[in-house]
């Protein structure tokens, strides 16, 4: 890690801001990406990197920074921003909320990954990690859109990692459970369920630095979130009551 360069989206707070500071400390000089210039600032003092005020809904914006990866591509790029999403199936949307979720959660993702990968692949190095969701991988009522553009995007990281592996290139997939960070403020909607009981940030960045220094494929925090995934995986119909009834 000593020697390497990252960049790190909306690594201003939450899990974003704990993985800077975790990479900054295992000797990666790490630059982070964010909208919010105070708390930007605040994190790149702690990392030795830059502070790149980007909003990744702004197409041009999304550009900037994609040329600046292209031309200057870190050893290690985390994908991390992203939003939240929370409406019942029938509500309607007027179409901003969507498309700020699918811009932040999928196309920013995308078009980065797609700026940064060719010289990846001319040096034969590189690591792509992706910010999933638990979400993701076993849908959530009330938070479908948001699931869908997780499941979107660790899809998305899957195809990518079987087309790069062999040419030197590692994608790793994060599944973070419950995270105590603003994610839920931000969302609207405050997390208010007594279980599970969120993990700190600094646990899912500690396991995203370990999966990177070992090049693992996928990471689950916490691990007993293994047991949900395994079930839904082998007895479906048992886990959609299970989920019907406890959420
Ligand atoms: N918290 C959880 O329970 C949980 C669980 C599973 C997965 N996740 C995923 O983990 C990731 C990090 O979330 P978090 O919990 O750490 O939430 P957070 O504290 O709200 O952090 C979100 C980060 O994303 C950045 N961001 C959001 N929209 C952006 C935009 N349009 N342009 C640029 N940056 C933007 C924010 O930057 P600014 O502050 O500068 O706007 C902030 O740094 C997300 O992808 C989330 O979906 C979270």
């Amino acid at each position: 890690m000593t020697g390497t360069r990252s960049v790190v989206t909306g690594g201003s707070s939450g899990i974003g801001l704990a993985t800077a500071r975790a990479l900054a400390r295992a000797g990666s000089r790490v630059d982070v990406v964010g909208r919010d210039p105070e708390r930007l600032r605040a994190a790149a003092a702690d990392t030795g990197g830059e502070a790149l005020q980007v909003d990744l809904t702004a197409a041009a914006q999304r550009a900037g920074l994609a040329e600046r990866l292209a031309a200057r591509p870190p050893d290690i790029l985390v994908h991390n921003a992203g939003r939240g999403l929370v409406a019942d199936a029938t509500a309607a949307d007027t179409g901003q909320g969507l498309t700020a979720l699918l811009e932040t959660n999928v196309r920013a993702p995308v078009e980065l990954t797609t700026a940064v990968l060719p010289a990846m692949l001319a040096r034969g190095r590189g690591h792509l990690v992706f910010v999933g969701s638990i979400a993701g991988v076993l849908g959530v009522a009330h938070e479908s859109a948001y699931a869908a553009s997780k499941a979107a995007l660790m899809t998305y990281a899957a195809g990518l990692a079987a087309e790069v592996r062999s040419r030197g290139v590692v994608v790793t997939v994060v599944v973070p459970g419950v995270v105590d960070t603003p994610f839920f403020e931000r969302r609207g909607a405050p997390y208010d369920r007594v279980f599970p009981r969120p993990v700190p940030p600094a646990l899912v960045a500690e396991r995203l630095v370990e999966a990177v220094l070992h090049d693992r494929a996928t990471v689950v925090v916490p691990r007993w979130l293994h047991l949900p995934i395994a079930l839904r995986a082998l007895a479906p119909g048992l886990y959609l009551r299970l989920a019907t009834r406890f959420g």
